[in-house]
């Protein structure tokens, strides 16, 4: 989570010396424990001991709930205000002005491209999204009617055994090797994917370093003339900008707890992908998709809300664990939809998601647990309108995710706290006992 918002306005640091006085009733001892970022240190705590034999106060938080993993410098968000910075940007401004690959430098290095740095960065990513022929057949061997995640996730780990030099992680320039490969093999595995599981021939078409049309035609040229429309390039730029970072999301958290064991960064970035499969994550746009079709008409929107109320399923595209506030990427990609049904006519199925949200944001349940429309709520309806299916819309957020996963990766990889990723327990099984005899 992020730190306090005057920090990120640049106003007075926070005072090093504040301390927490913390008294433990169970022996009388009163402690200092410093405060600092907002935070106290969790290992602070193991000083708080009711004895020798004691092992000393954890904390305990399931799900990370109120728990820092890391300093990061990449992006910051504000939910209770519905504010999204990458590397100080607010995202209103990012999206729909810069392209993907300027975003991912940004993302990736800290400031924005030159005009320079950004040819040479996309020309290193076009090159780099050469796939090897085992990785092809590989995709290529899954059954037609794979989910189109778990074929990106055995090619992702895959692609460990064509690269293996990438597993010396601890040497910076191996790791800044593998930044293009990783953005370039991604956009290359959708395509490939896309057109295995539609039952088309493998075809990868020569890039042109112009990444969003360049993977449209990954996805859909079956012959060299094939453009996509320009309304369809503007919407993947816009798309993946929204979903190229979110801080310490579940994907993120897995790639850097993986990664915190050195191993390689394909095996890491294979984390990232199973953890964005689930649909409480990435798996989430695909999951709003099936609900609109299920529910199908507005005449059945309050019945589908009242099943969500009373614990039956939930409103897919709805809350967020650290927006409490509409998730300003939401409000984009409405207006992105907009102009992509413009061009391919509307999706019947807005009817019902504009007819959910209005029903669900007037609806105490929802208003009350400060549940909004998330990202996920409207970008499956355009990438229907792109006509894929279901399958690859979280195959299309990886694509722009791994961006993220690869700068935390590297900034994990140099930050001298981090430390293998392993939690303590509260241990609640049985206490010692002698094993049975018998066996
Ligand atoms: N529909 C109905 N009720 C909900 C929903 C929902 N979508 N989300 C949360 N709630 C209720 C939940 O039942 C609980 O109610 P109560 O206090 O009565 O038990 C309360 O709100 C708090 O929910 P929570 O599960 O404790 O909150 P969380 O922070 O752990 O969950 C979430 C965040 C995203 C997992 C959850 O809101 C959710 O399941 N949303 C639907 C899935 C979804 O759209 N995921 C995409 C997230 S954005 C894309 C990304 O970055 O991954």
């Amino acid at each position: 989570m992020s730190q306090s918002n005057e920090a990120v306005r640049g106003s007075a640091p926070a005072v090093d010396t504040a301390q927490l006085a913390v008294e433990d009733q169970r022996t009388g001892r009163a402690y200092q424990v410093p405060i600092r970022d907002g935070s106290v240190r969790a290992i602070d705590l193991r000083q708080i001991r009711t004895g020798p034999d004691d092992f000393g106060l954890m904390s305990y938080d399931p799900g990370f709930l109120n728990t820092a993993s890391c300093r990061s410098a990449v992006t910051y968000i504000d939910g209770d205000r519905g504010i999204l910075l990458y590397r100080g940007y607010p995202i209103e401004q990012i999206a729909g002005h810069a392209t993907f690959l300027d975003v991912a430098y940004l993302i990736l290095y800290g400031e924005l491209p030159t005009p320079q740095q950004l040819a040479e960065f996309q020309r290193a990513v076009a090159r780099d999204s050469a796939i090897p022929d085992g990785i092809v057949a590989l995709v290529e061997s899954f059954p037609r009617d794979a989910h189109p995640m778990t074929i990106l996730l055995s090619a992702v780990g895959a692609l460990a055994a064509y690269h293996p030099e990438a597993k010396n992680v601890e040497d910076p320039a191996v790791r800044a090797s593998v930044v293009t490969r990783l953005i370039g093999s991604f956009a290359t595995l959708a395509g490939l994917i896309y057109r295995h599981v539609t039952g088309r021939p493998a075809r990868v078409p020569p890039p042109r370093g112009q990444f969003a049309r360049d993977f449209l035609c990954n996805l859909f040229a079956d012959s060299p003339e094939y453009e996509p429309p320009q309304a369809f390039v503007d919407a993947i730029e816009v798309l993946f900008i929204l979903h190229a970072d979110h801080e310490q999301n579940c994907s993120t958290n897995a790639v850097r707890s993986v990664g915190s064991s050195l191993v390689d960064p394909y095996s890491a970035m294979a984390a990232g992908v199973a953890a964005l499969f689930g649909p409480l994550h990435g798996g989430a746009n695909e999951a709003v998709l099936r609900m609109l079709r299920e529910i199908g008409t507005r005449e059945r929107v309050a019945e589908a809300v009242a099943r969500f109320k009373s614990g039956h399923g939930r409103l897919m595209g709805f809350g967020h664990r650290v927006y409490k506030n509409y998730d300003p990427r939401a409000r984009i990609i409405k207006q992105t939809a907009e102009r992509v049904f413009a061009v391919t006519g509307i999706n019947p199925l807005l009817e019902v998601a504009v007819a959910l949200e209005g029903v669900a944001l007037a609806d105490s349940y929802f208003i009350d647990r400060r549940l909004y429309p998330n990202v996920d709520f409207y970008s499956g309806l355009i990438y229907e309108a792109l006509q894929l299916p279901v399958g690859m819309f979280p195959v299309l957020f990886g694509v722009a995710r791994i961006v993220g996963w690869t700068a935390q990766w590297l900034e994990m990889m140099s930050d001298p706290e981090q430390k293998l990723a392993r939690p303590l327990q509260i241990y609640t099984g049985p206490g010692r006992r002698d094993f049975p005899a018998r066996f």
